[in-house]
């Protein structure tokens, strides 16, 4: 088939380029499927989440109430390796545990029951990029498999054992490949 000339009609446009085109659109809609699934904001609401569910304890700015609660903003545990924020988020975190500098001996509770998959997700984005934190998102995807990888767990945290490097990194995934767990973080 010729190629269309400026002087044809749009019907012999549409007709000389649409068959070509199908392999292109699927390639297309598969990308773009993807790209919608893991990357665009969640509808959920990770804010509200952190207004109704954290904010108690960690404060509306983040900076939690030295001593008593630690911050979010700013902390290594928050921005640093995905995969222990989302441990230490589904089954909480107790014993002593240093906070930029500050060494901590509460309860952080355990989300497991109480968050899906994309809540959670929503929630660590939020505080990731909250205040002047300038972390990377967290999907629904990755709180899935730490949550298969973790689901016999009955009791929070320390902070030690989250440090242990496998509790760092995110199972059955291919992230450590691109992100070096970071172990340069509080113990
Ligand atoms: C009842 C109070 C309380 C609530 C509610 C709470 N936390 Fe915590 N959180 C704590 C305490 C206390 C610690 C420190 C635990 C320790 O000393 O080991 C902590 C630790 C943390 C840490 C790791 C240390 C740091 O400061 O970076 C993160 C991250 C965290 N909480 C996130 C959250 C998120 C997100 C929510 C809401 C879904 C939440 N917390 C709700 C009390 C709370």
């Amino acid at each position: 088939m010729r190629a269309p000339l400026s002087a044809d009609d749009s019907m012999f446009k549409y007709h000389s380029y649409g068959l070509s085109a199908i392999p292109a659109i699927w390639l297309i809609a598969l990308v773009v499927g993807f790209i919608v699934t893991e990357e665009l904001p969640m509808r959920t609401d990770g804010e509200a989440i952190y207004l109704s569910r954290c904010m108690s304890c960690h404060q509306i700015d983040g900076n939690g109430i030295a001593g008593v609660f630690p911050p979010l903003n700013g902390t290594e545990w928050v921005v640093g390796d995905k995969g222990r924020l989302i441990r230490l988020m589904l089954d909480g975190m107790m014993g002593e545990t240093e906070v930029n500098g500050v060494v901590y001996g509460g309860v952080m509770p355990p989300w497991k029951s109480f968050l899906t998959d994309e809540e959670v997700a929503a929630v660590l984005t939020y505080i990731r990029g909250a205040w002047d934190n300038d972390g990377s998102r967290v999907t629904p995807n990755e709180v899935a498999l730490v949550r298969k990888a973790t689901e016999g767990r009955k009791r929070p945290w320390s902070a030690e054992e989250l440090n242990d490097s496998t509790n760092l990194g995110i199972p059955g995934s291919f992230s450590f490949l691109a992100v070096p767990p970071d172990t340069s973080a509080n113990r």
